[in-house]
């Protein structure tokens, strides 16, 4: 605002001077230039005045130079006046300079002495049969001031109106991008000194409403992550703790009592073997889990029969399958090639079907279906167990997501396949409806994409 309001005094000012000088130096040069083509008329009849009848050459000189709208007074070298346009001659006298008398005109300013007035005067010299006098041509500055005065009130009112409508104007514009800057700093250094909890709630418009969206989806995504990590110590610890917990009660009680049957120290050993197990399998997912997030998981792709690997798939689950009485069908008759990391797909593939037993209710069927067209192979496992809710569905891949807390399980399996998967350029989908049952797809392209 300052800077406009001394730019704006600066351009009123340079136009109050440049106006004055336009005007003033106007009536100048209208006196000058009548001035010169008075005398150059005069001058071819100079020959006629006789310097001895004044009188009649004075009035002759008076009609020749007058000036309509101006009084016209005429002087001796030594300065005494003796015509007036007006025919009143004063005795006052005015200076006259070498300048002058060296024939050369002069304008100024001037009050005049009885009424004040303000008035231009120019004073030129001429010669009258090599006599010098000096015309006075006073012309009245009233007017002219008068019209000044008005431009100058004029300009300073449109001067005035257009401050009034630039503070306004950048008033607005402060409103509409200075004040959600300022809303939008506000609120990232607090996201920047860790509230991640505190969103951008206003709705801006263009590059602002990006960056707002920008922002809150930048906090979205720390607190999402700030949760996997608060889970992933709570899960990884729960679920390193409860078969630390089998080993050491039952390797304690193996060493404090003395009595053990053969019977029971087989059995102790049996639960710390398969605790162990448990450890290592969650350990190995955890290793996993972490090279696929930190995509340092290198596939190893080759051509693969992958109806072989869902044999042997199946074949590694058969006895816990047998156990809750469940039975694996597989659907797949023909030979199946594509270009995949057959121990990764292996690794998936079981899962899928220790998912399918585990939430299998008990004897029923389970089946595993495999087919191709021409550029992908698709692999389905499908079981009649518990069901899946709709809304439930998105989140099974989500690392350590479990629909319930089932105690045998790490909510892995499903995370570490379907980046498996991805990383193979497939896709892992999930269905469940009471109609169909729990049906787990893969789609895998046959050949490696070249890129
Ligand atoms: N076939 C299925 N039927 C019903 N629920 C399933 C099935 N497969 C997976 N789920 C649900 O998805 C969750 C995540 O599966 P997963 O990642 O394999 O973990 P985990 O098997 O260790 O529980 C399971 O805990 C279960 O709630
Ligand atoms: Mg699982």
């Amino acid at each position: 605002m300052i800077i406009i309001m001394l730019t704006l005094t600066l351009g009123e000012t340079v136009l109050a001077v440049a106006v004055h000088h336009y005007f003033y130096g106007g009536i100048r040069d209208t006196l000058i230039e009548h001035a010169e083509d008075a005398n150059t008329l005069y001058r071819r009849f100079n020959d006629r005045i006789i310097l001895n009848h004044w009188s009649n050459s004075l009035s002759e000189v008076m009609d020749n130079f007058r000036l309509k709208g101006t009084t016209l007074f005429i002087y001796n070298a030594d300065g005494s006046m003796i015509a007036s346009s007006t025919g009143v001659i004063s005795s006052s006298s005015i200076k006259t300079d070498s300048e002058l008398l060296g024939g050369n005109p002069l304008s100024r300013v001037e009050y005049l002495p009885q009424t004040k007035e303000k008035v231009m005067s120019l004073y030129y010299p001429i010669q009258i049969k090599g006599k010098l006098f000096i015309l006075r041509y006073v012309s009245s500055l009233a007017r002219v001031d008068r019209d000044l005065l008005l431009i100058l009130i004029v300009s300073l009112l449109s001067g005035v109106g257009i401050a009034l409508l630039v503070f306004f104007v950048s008033l607005k514009l402060a409103q509409s991008i200075v004040m959600p800057i300022k809303h939008i700093i506000n609120v990232s250094s607090k996201m920047a000194v860790g509230n991640f909890s505190i969103r951008i709630k206003q709705d801006y418009r263009n590059e602002l409403g990006v960056l707002a969206r920008t922002l809150n989806a930048m906090a979205d995504e720390i607190q999402k992550n700030e949760r996997l990590q608060n889970t992933f110590i709570s899960s990884v610890s729960h679920d390193l703790l409860t078969p630390l917990t089998g080993i050491k009660g039952w390797s304690e009680t193996m060493l404090m009592n003395k009595d053990t049957t053969p019977e029971e120290f087989r059995e102790g050993l049996n639960v710390i073997s398969k605790e162990s197990d448990r450890l290592k399998q969650l350990v190995g997912d955890l290793l996993d889990l972490s090279k696929l997030k930190q995509n340092t998981l290198a596939l190893n792709r080759q051509k693969t029969r992958l109806d072989e690997v869902l044999k042997q798939a199946v074949a590694s689950v058969q006895i816990k399958a047998a156990a809750k009485g469940c039975q694996v069908i597989v659907n797949s008759s023909k030979k199946m090639i594509a270009e995949v990391d057959g121990n990764r797909l292996q690794q998936v593939i079981v899962n899928l079907l220790d998912n399918a037993i585990k939430f299998s209710h008990a004897d029923t069927q389970i089946i595993a279906d495999l087919a191709e067209d021409e550029a992908t192979i698709r692999l389905s496992v499908k079981d009649w167990g518990i069901i899946v809710d709709a809304k439930e569905i998105p989140k099974l891949t989500d690392p350590f997501y479990q629909t319930r807390a089932n105690g045998r399980g790490s909510g892995l399996g499903l995370a570490i396949s379907k980046n498996i998967v991805d990383l193979h350029g497939g896709r892992l989908s999930i269905k469940s409806t009471p109609e169909t049952g729990t049906d787990a797809v893969i789609v895998l392209p046959k050949n490696i994409k070249p890129n």
